[in-house]
């Protein structure tokens, strides 16, 4: 029999390589080469299909079985987590640094043990005195909450045993935890995956809610092996712009709920707020309309965001090329969209620099904005304020036709509420304007529609 070929497969990504190297080339993870025996040596020695025990097979429905959750008493975290923490479960929680991790579950921590729950809190990162000086200026000083510094998985399990399980654990960081029995240093790939492994075990054998705090890397993904993320249930990232006031807290991987709802908050002197009415902060709150302004209900899971979008036009004089910079949208959707302004409405971008810019540093990933950032592009060259009270939403379609998007009556009913009056948007929605009585819906089927109406052609 020939000699089966070496091969090296990435611990962090599986990609498989002729020969080691010492950075994976498909993740770039360091040292996570290793010497593997292809399947096929063992498939010829071995059948697999005899003297195993056999599996039994259950329904898929087993009567009184409910998924019972916990308040964290957080409802803006309840709401992202799909309704609740889920006994047993295991949260991966990324951020930026400073973005308020450590905040938001000293928060929910303190929230839960005064509720009854037993809570543990251990820190990796900051001194047991830092995080009690946090507390009490955040006012939760008398919560009881188990509070230890520490960072060695071993000892860590080793005193959970030794107590009444808690009901909520969090870990902060994982990238802080190292295992006696892995060698390298705290962060490494190994080491974060075996530990996180551990406390996941811990967390499923004694039905805890585990909250393992996650460091986020440059390019945004969470720091350590990418299988850290198929290990947990629910994987949660923080956002918000460090300079800008509102947080907003998103599940990017759910196994007991949704993934498109979010929760929001907003850092305060005091800690992080709920904000119930996400509507109100986003809108910058004038009076008179402004030329380059349009109003975007947006759609987070099932709530209605009313944001505001502004553009801005320089005309170049000399033959320079223009810049086009956006903040919180997609840069390859406003060059289409720019493109489909010049074929299909007339109008000329060419020669002009086109800034866009997502109000309160939100960032936007709804389709039906098309129409929203069109208003406000045509509204900046044209330089006329769209209709003081108007919302715009809708897809815009390379043919410059105004696609139908989800949820029409529930965007109109929102804005509605907040005291707009004018609605544009696809003509297919035409019939929801049932919905708001108060709210004067037009439908349109074409941008050139959209284009008239905002310089006053008709
Ligand atoms: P922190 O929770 O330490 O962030 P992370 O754990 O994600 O790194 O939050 C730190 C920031 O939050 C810090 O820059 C200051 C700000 N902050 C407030 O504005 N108000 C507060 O009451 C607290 C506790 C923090
Ligand atoms: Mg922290």
């Amino acid at each position: 029999m020939a000699k089966p070929k070496k091969r090296y497969v990435c611990q962090a990504c599986g990609s498989v390589s002729a020969r080691w190297q010492g950075q994976c080339p498909d993740c770039a993870e360091w040292n996570t080469m290793v010497e593997d025996v292809p399947a096929t040596v063992f498939s010829q020695k071995h059948d697999l299909s005899s003297g195993g025990r056999r599996v039994e097979f259950e329904p898929l429905d087993a009567p009184g079985e409910v998924l019972k959750r916990r308040a964290t008493g957080l409802a803006e975290l309840d709401r992202a987590l799909g309704g609740g923490l889920v006994p047993g479960s295991a949260i991966l929680m990324g951020g930026d640094p400073g973005i308020g991790k450590s905040t938001l579950l000293l928060q929910a921590a303190a929230s839960i043990a005064k509720a009854g729950g037993q809570t543990v809190y251990i820190s990796g990162e900051e001194a047991a005195g830092q995080v009690r000086l946090r507390a009490s200026r955040l006012g939760l000083a008398d919560a009881p909450i188990k509070l230890a510094a520490a960072t060695s998985v071993r000892d860590i399990l080793t005193t959970l045993k030794s107590m009444e399980a808690p009901a909520f654990l969090v870990i902060d960081s994982i990238q802080t935890m190292h295992s006696d029995t892995i060698e390298g240093a705290p962060g490494t790939v190994s080491q974060v995956r075996g530990c996180a492994f551990e406390l996941i075990r811990y967390a499923k054998e004694h039905g805890c809610a585990l909250v393992l705090v996650g460091h986020v890397t440059k390019d945004g993904s969470i720091a350590g092996p990418r299988v850290l993320e198929h290990m947990v249930d629910v994987v949660m990232s923080f956002e918000g712009e460090r300079s800008h006031q509102y947080r907003i807290l998103r599940a990017i991987k759910n196994r007991f709920g949704a993934v498109d709802e979010i929760g929001v908050f907003a850092m305060a002197g005091a800690g992080l707020e709920e904000v119930a009415n996400p509507s109100l902060l986003f809108l910058s709150g004038r009076e008179t309309p402004l030329a380059g302004s349009a109003v975007f209900p947006a759609l987070e899971g099932t709530r209605p965001v009313l944001i505001e979008i502004q553009a801005l036009i320089v005309r170049l004089q000399s033959g320079a090329t223009p810049r086009r910079a956006v903040v919180g949208w997609d840069s390859g959707r406003l060059a289409m969209l720019l493109a489909v302004l010049e074929s299909r409405c007339g109008l000329s971008f060419s020669t002009a620099e086109v800034y866009l810019n997502v109000a309160g540093g939100y960032r936007l990933s709804d389709p039906a904005a098309d129409l929203a950032v069109a208003a406000a592009l045509v509204s900046a060259l044209a330089d006329t304020p769209i209709k003081s009270g108007a919302v715009c939403f809708g897809e815009v379609s390379l043919a410059g036709e105004i696609r139908p998007v989800a949820h029409a009556g529930l965007r109109l009913r929102e804005s509605a509420k907040l005291g707009f009056r004018i609605g544009y948007g696809p003509r297919e929605t035409a019939d929801s304007k049932s919905d708001s009585p108060d709210l004067n819906y037009r439908g349109l089927s074409k941008l050139a529609n959209l284009v008239d109406q905002v310089m006053g052609r008709t």
